[in-house]
């Protein structure tokens, strides 16, 4: 229940109705009760069979457009290579780019879709989707199209929020003049894609986007009203939890590196903690330090990252897992994580989250009535029926 984030304690407390109804009209949610429901005439029954159900969950972080693959850069990271060294030499965000470049915008939905379609079937009901694989303005043009087109879809399965990544890498046409790259984004890119996108982004990090060039940025941003997010503390601890506490932004996303202090000033600012626990395992670096953020009494959201690069995963199930087994989360708080808090990192908590009356009406039925499931079959979908708009988009067998 809320329709702002759960923080702190709050975060792992849930509210479990048993022998519970919902009745949704026009995909909101109408009413919810428990006991005998009465339905009226012309009402479309779906038995849950006492199953339990939750709310729709909320992927708040993807770059889910994307062209190319990188197969390769991972068997050089299993070899001893780290990501930014594989950056730093031309590889990673920018061969994703290179590719990017060249692909169609029907190309890039296509792509697109399927992943939606394998997360809708995990339970995804709204999902975050990021620009930032053109680095040039008409290609970054083409993938916020791209996520329109996605978002636009009739009979579409979950909701698709674009979020403006311009500043995700230096193009090499831009090597050594991140400068004058960050004043084509504030003087071009920002203004033509108002509108196009919710939220605007940056990968805050030492030798990418550092602490000024983020704040300049994003300041920036904030003036021509976009929401803020900030890819930050991922690789080294460099201020981007206390950068985003700073700017009042949404949330702050990664965070395997923030400093005790960004934990803090995050926690009395309200920015969410979007943690990423499959691109950790997946470049064996620790995980985020979830627990500290719950106990400075701030918002832990999880997502998964999804992207062609440092994580090549949208699994709900294993982000589940991880973040019980190695973040020390509660299951209540994962739950909260993937729904409200998700919801409250995009700035959609007073419309999605949670299941009371004039939310939108979408729900994930798992396939029996206890949530401990979640984490405890490991890395394996649980979910049975996905309704997003309180209509079913996926039945699992
Ligand atoms: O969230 N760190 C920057 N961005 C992505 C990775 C993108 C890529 O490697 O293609 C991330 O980890
Ligand atoms: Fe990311």
């Amino acid at each position: 229940r809320g329709d702002s984030a759960r923080r702190g304690r709050q975060q792992g407390e849930i509210t479990l109705l048993r022998d519970a109804w919902v009745a949704v009209e026009g995909g909101k949610i109408a009413a919810v009760g428990q006991g005998q429901p009465v339905p009226e005439a012309g009402d479309t029954l779906l038995d849950a069979g006492g199953r339990l159900m939750t709310p729709g969950l909320v992927d708040a972080h993807t770059h889910l457009i994307f062209g190319g693959f990188r197969p390769d850069e991972f068997g050089w990271r299993l070899r001893g290579e780290s990501y930014m060294s594989i950056m730093e030499r031309g590889g990673g965000i920018q061969s994703t780019v290179n590719a990017t470049r060249e692909a169609s915008e029907d190309e890039l939905v296509e792509k697109a879709q399927w992943f939606i379609d394998r997360m809708s079937e995990m339970g995804v009901t709204t999902v975050e989707a990021k620009s930032g694989y053109g680095l040039d303005s008409d290609t970054e043009l083409k993938m916020l199209n791209a996520i329109e087109r996605l978002a636009c879809k009739t009979g579409q399965r979950a909701e698709v929020v674009a979020t403006f990544l311009g500043a995700h890498a230096v193009p090499r046409e831009y090597a050594g003049r991140t400068g004058e790259y960050v004043d084509l984004i504030i003087n071009e890119m920002l203004p033509r894609f108002k509108g196009k996108a919710k939220c605007c982004d940056v990968f805050c990090e030492k030798n990418v986007f550092e602490l000024e060039d983020s704040r300049r940025l994003l300041e920036a941003a904030a003036a021509m009203g976009y929401s803020l997010k900030l890819h930050a503390d991922e690789i080294v601890t460099l201020g981007g939890g206390e950068l985003s506490a700073s700017l009042g932004a949404l949330s702050a996303d990664h965070l395997l590196h923030v400093s005790d202090e960004g934990v803090k000033a995050m926690a009395e600012a309200g920015v969410v903690a979007t943690l990423l626990p499959l691109t950790a395992f997946a470049l064996k670096e620790p995980y985020a330090p979830a627990r500290k953020f719950i106990e400075a009494g701030a918002a832990v959201a999880l997502a998964t990252d999804l992207n062609p690069g440092s994580c090549f995963s949208g699994s709900i199930p294993l982000t589940i897992a991880l973040a019980c087994i190695y973040m020390k989360m509660t299951v209540e708080e994962t739950i909260t994580a993937l729904t409200l808090n998700g919801a409250a990192a995009l700035g959609m908590a007073d419309r999605i989250g949670s299941i009371e009356p004039g939310k939108r009406g979408d729900f994930v039925m798992l396939g029996c009535d206890n949530y401990n499931v979640l984490p405890y079959y490991v890395g394996m979908n649980c979910v049975k029926t996905t309704i997003f708009d309180g209509r079913i988009v996926a039945e699992n067998p």
